[in-house]
């Protein structure tokens, strides 16, 4: 893979193309003949962060946490229970029908499956080209000159236009599904588990794609991912969720190296150190019980059933999602009065971490710790 250097510190010095502002995404449930509404999934509840022009902002967390469901309603492909989207200023979330076509071009999508998300009966050149139909009047010649212009930013041969999604294999499809993201000159786009349902030998290959194409034509990404250490490697800054909140959201060094929200520590306990001297030292946090409901969300903290760390306040009130150390937010009573001054040691002492990123567990002893893996 490609070995990119990213430094935090220039990320935080560009502009913010993307502001998702208290977004909330929530599905009716339904009953009866009448279909009367019982109740809400709330897939997204109330979510808040910028992605900044050119970087990659990583989105975490477990299946069903409500990664996908905040990348569709951030491009509207849902319509967003509330909240505001502004994409370069511009509000997608309440957008006319029509002022929202006009801005399609500059936000698209990458689907998981390349598979699902092709049309099996048209030619990879008619995928390709069906976006630039819809919103470009290009002449024939010039339409197909763009179609094969695509065709090699994404490394697909030429000879390959007028064959059907079918003759491919998975890597090549999601290099179609790229090229047609790619069609109208986006600024953003949505990678929704781009790599997940392909092979791993090929996985790297079409992030090493992603990569370059982001650094060729200053793309910015939301990569939503369950895999942790793609996301390390990919990620300039990641937002972890759990059951449709951000819990913690930091840049990639500081997050991997000392992870403030008791949810992010287990999760990145559980993957496995590059150094075999820190591997033998990764104490292993394995949380009990099952993700509760989204239409049913415990009351406080969505985390208060399965936190190690759980205080009895947890359960009545729902912690703030705050900045405690620059460019580091966090929602946990943990750190409730944490100020930016105070910075990350007191922070991560209130946790229970120490500042160098050991974790000293806040689980009582015996409880829910292993030793390695
Ligand atoms: N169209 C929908 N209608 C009702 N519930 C949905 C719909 N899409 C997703 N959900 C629910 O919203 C929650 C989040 O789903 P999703 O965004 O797909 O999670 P993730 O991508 O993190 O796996 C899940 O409980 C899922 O069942
Ligand atoms: S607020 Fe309480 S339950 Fe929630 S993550 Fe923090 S310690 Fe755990
Ligand atoms: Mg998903």
């Amino acid at each position: 893979m490609l070995d990119r250097i990213k430094d935090d510190t220039a990320v935080a010095a560009r502009n913010v193309l993307v502001e998702v502002d208290h977004l909330k995404m929530y599905f009716p449930i339904t009953a009866g003949i009448f279909r009367a509404k019982v109740g809400d999934v709330k897939a997204v509840d109330d979510v808040t962060f910028d992605i900044y022009e050119g970087e990659t902002l990583g989105l975490v967390g477990e299946s069903g946490c409500g990664k996908s469901t905040c990348g569709r309603a951030i491009l509207r492909l849902y319509e967003p229970t509330a909240g505001a989207v502004r994409i370069n200023g511009r509000d997608v979330a309440s957008a006319s029908q029509d002022q929202l076509r006009k801005m399609r071009p500059a936000m698209q999508m990458v689907f998981q499956d390349p598979q699902a998300s092709l049309n099996p009966r048209m030619t990879l050149a008619a995928i390709i080209g069906e976006p630039l139909d819809e919103h470009t009047r290009l002449a024939k010649a010039d339409k197909l000159a763009r179609i094969y212009e695509l065709m090699d930013q994404v490394g697909l041969n030429r000879n390959f236009a007028n064959r059907y999604p079918h003759e491919f294999s998975g890597g090549q499809r999601q290099r179609i599904g790229i090229a047609r993201a790619l069609a109208l000159n986006p600024k953003f786009i949505v990678c929704d588990e781009p790599i997940a349902a392909l092979d791993v030998s090929i996985q790297a290959q079409v992030v090493n794609l992603l990569e370059e194409l982001q650094d060729r034509l200053g793309l910015t990404y939301l990569f939503i991912s369950h895999d942790l250490s793609m996301v390390r490697h990919i990620a300039d800054r990641v937002a972890v969720m759990y059951l449709g909140r951000i819990v913690e959201l930091a840049p990639r060094e500081a997050l991997f190296a000392e992870p403030l929200h008791p949810y992010t520590q287990a999760l990145l306990s559980a993957v496995p150190e590059p150094d075999p001297n820190q591997e033998i030292n990764r104490r292993r946090i394995i949380l009990t019980g099952d993700v509760p409901s989204p239409a049913n969300p415990p009351k406080g903290c969505n985390f208060c059933t399965r936190c190690p760390a759980v205080m009895p306040i947890c359960r009545q009130d729902e912690p703030t999602y705050q900045e405690v150390a620059p460019g580091r937010f966090v929602a946990c009573h943990h750190y409730a009065n944490t100020t930016m001054t105070a910075g990350l040691t007191a922070a991560a002492e209130a946790s229970g971490q120490n500042a160098s990123g050991t974790k000293t567990p806040t689980v009582p002893k015996g409880q829910g710790i292993q030793q390695g893996d």
